[in-house]
């Protein structure tokens, strides 16, 4: 039986608009995704599915010789959907992760402590972090936007991945045919229990040119190749 973590990297980055497909961006002399890869290879994962966008398949297979690569669909679950199908016809899995390409500095720990709350018998595990600034609801208003309420954020986290999950629990989340913006969205529609573990700041999402300094810095401040 095996861990395989799945990459959705099919995505366009429009937000980060840097010109190609977010995961094909250098991050310090390497692309987003193959900093990606290789964070979940350094934490024991057995094998890696990762669906690209349709033009850069013969791309990324010459980046990531160990992995599999597929074409990715038009919204993320349908591109985690297609790596879902090549990895339980290819593997015999018991723990099925899923990684954003996005969280580039992910480091190994997160991925071990996710996938041991699965081997734990959680059928659905996400790492969250507590938010931290005060939060407000808005309503269109004022000549702007107005206060409607102040939010009570500690009983809210941020969402990260990798997020975990059972063979069985993943198919039945995904069985829909469902969009969500991240997989234990659709856990949650099926009835699926979620459990939260503690995340990590360095899992953060490049999302925008900002996140992309981010990573930047934080990578040449700690001298990584
Ligand atoms: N993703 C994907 N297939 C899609 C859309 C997104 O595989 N059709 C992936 C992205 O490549 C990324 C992850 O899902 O690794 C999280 O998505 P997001 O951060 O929204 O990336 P993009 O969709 O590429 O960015 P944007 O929304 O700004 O266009
Ligand atoms: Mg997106």
């Amino acid at each position: 039986m095996s861990t395989v973590c799945l990459i959705p990297a099919a995505g366009a980055g429009t937000r980060l608009a840097a010109g190609r497909p977010k995961a094909f961006v250098d991050l310090v002399g390497q692309t987003i995704l193959e900093r990606a890869v290789r964070g979940v290879l350094d934490a024991d994962v057995d094998a890696v599915v990762v669906a690209v966008p349709a033009d850069l398949v013969s791309e990324a297979q010459a980046l990531l010789p160990d992995c599999h690569v597929v074409v990715g669909g038009a919204e993320r679950s349908a591109s985690v959907r297609a790596c879902i199908t090549a990895a339980t016809a290819s593997f015999d899995v018991d723990v099925i992760l899923i990684h954003d390409a996005a969280r580039a500095l992910t480091p190994p720990d997160l991925f071990r402590r996710v996938v041991d709350a699965v081997r734990a018998g959680a059928p659905a595990v996400i790492p969250g972090v507590p938010v931290t600034d005060t939060l407000k609801a808005v309503e269109p208003g004022g000549g702007g936007e107005r206060v409607v309420a102040t939010v009570d954020r500690s009983v809210l986290r941020a969402v990260q991945t990798p997020q975990g999950f059972a063979p069985d629990a993943l198919a039945r989340a995904h069985a829909s045919g469902g969009h969500a913006t991240d997989d234990a969205g659709l856990a949650e529609a099926a009835g699926i229990p979620v459990t939260v573990v503690p995340g990590d700041l360095m899992a953060f999402k490049i999302t925008t040119e900002w996140d992309l300094r981010l990573a930047r810095m934080l990578l040449e401040s700690t001298g990584v190749r």
